[in-house]
């Protein structure tokens, strides 16, 4: 029997549901949006049969799994709800926005015996999956340097409501646009142990966060790494990212048809190589048949909960330093 899906927020979360209605394992019995009119179309274009405006509605109702999409903000709140009803969870991008709240939601997901993922969807862009691959598999020798940035011009993406500009609850990019960017060199080169941040808003200049982070980091295997955020900068959104190894060099990102490897691995001395992917930067049917087949068969999700929570303490970390002006160890212990 497939499993009953309920998601939450329906504006990136119609990406969920259009993943689980792919799914042979999954159905979307319910949908939920402070926007009723929105839940209604994604509910008329996916046959959904119900809808509510309130998520507790939803979370009464005999679901397998939730999906959490709604305002970053929001995360923690509704995701330890989810798991309170008894759901497996999966949420965006970031967990959470304070590692207080992480701890609280490792301790949650750890009571429930349930699945949490978090949709890092990086991972499963092709370029940077191919990229993660020929790494593992020795094409560019041992890495000792990672970049990644999360350009991505936000002047009019202010979110429903203005959630990306609340002045009280702060929205910080680093946390929820430059996660992406972090996780990824967190997948590829482990844990990071210490950071060194700087910051400044010259471009959006009325927001009440900086829209500019530059982290230097240090890992824990003694790779060193940078992640640049710009959510001003006037370009189009991609991910650069560069791997550098003693023997060769990956340039990749999540919205080009190729990815670039030079490798002394080939014949003759330094050799370049393009290598076709497919293009998928926002691959959630990928990230949901995941999540589906760990529930379905026990195994781990790739991101579970102490996952994001790394994740998010990394970020964190970066915005400590750039207010500081100290370097700042991570928290990795969750
Ligand atoms: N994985 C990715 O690449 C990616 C891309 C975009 C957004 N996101 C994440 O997805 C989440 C949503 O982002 P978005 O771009 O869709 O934002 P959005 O502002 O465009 O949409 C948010 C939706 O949630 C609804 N909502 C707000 N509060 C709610 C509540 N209490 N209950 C139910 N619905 C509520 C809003 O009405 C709106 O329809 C964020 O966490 C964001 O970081 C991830």
């Amino acid at each position: 029997m497939a499993l009953k899906a309920g998601v939450i927020g329906l504006r990136m979360g119609r990406s969920h549901v259009a993943g689980y209605v792919q799914n042979p394992n999954t159905e979307v019995t319910v949908v939920c949006d402070i926007d009723e009119a929105q839940a209604r179309r994604v509910a008329d274009e996916y046959g959904v049969p119900e809808v509510v405006a309130d998520y507790r509605e939803l979370l009464e109702q005999e679901l397998d799994l939730v999906s959490v999409a709604t305002p970053d903000q929001l995360h923690a709140e509704h995701c330890l709800a989810a798991l309170e009803a008894g759901a497996h969870v999966l949420c965006e991008k970031p967990m959470a926005q304070t590692v207080e709240e992480c701890e609280q939601m490792v301790a949650a997901a750890d009571a429930s015996g349930k699945q949490f993922m978090i949709g890092q969807v990086c991972r499963f862009a092709p370029g940077f999956a191919l990229t993660k691959k020929l790494i593992d598999d020795g094409m560019i020798g041992k890495l000792f340097l990672v970049e990644s940035e999360y350009a991505h011009d936000y002047t009019h993406v202010k979110g429903v409501g203005g959630w990306r500009v609340d002045p009280v609850r702060l929205r910080e990019p680093f946390v929820g646009g430059a996660c992406h960017a972090v996780d990824l060199l967190r997948w590829i080169a482990g844990n990071v142990a210490e950071c060194h941040a700087f910051a400044n808003r010259f471009v959006l200049t009325d927001w009440p966060v900086n829209d500019c982070t530059v982290a230097n980091y240090r890992f824990e295997s003694g790779v060193v790494g940078q992640v640049m955020c710009s959510i001003g900068g006037k370009r189009p959104y991609t991910m650069r990212s560069c791997f550098y190894g003693d023997s060769g060099t990956i340039i990749s990102d999540n919205t080009s048809p190729t990815i670039q490897v030079y490798s002394t691995k080939y014949p003759t001395t330094l050799q370049f190589s393009t290598m076709p992917v497919n293009l998928a930067s926002h691959n959630v049917a990928s990230e949901i048949a995941q999540l589906v087949d760990a529930i379905l068969n026990d195994k781990p999700v790739p991101t579970d909960v102490r996952e994001g929570a790394r994740t998010v303490a990394t970020c964190r970390a970066a915005v400590e330093s750039a207010a500081t002006g100290q370097p700042v160890q991570v928290k990795n212990d969750f």
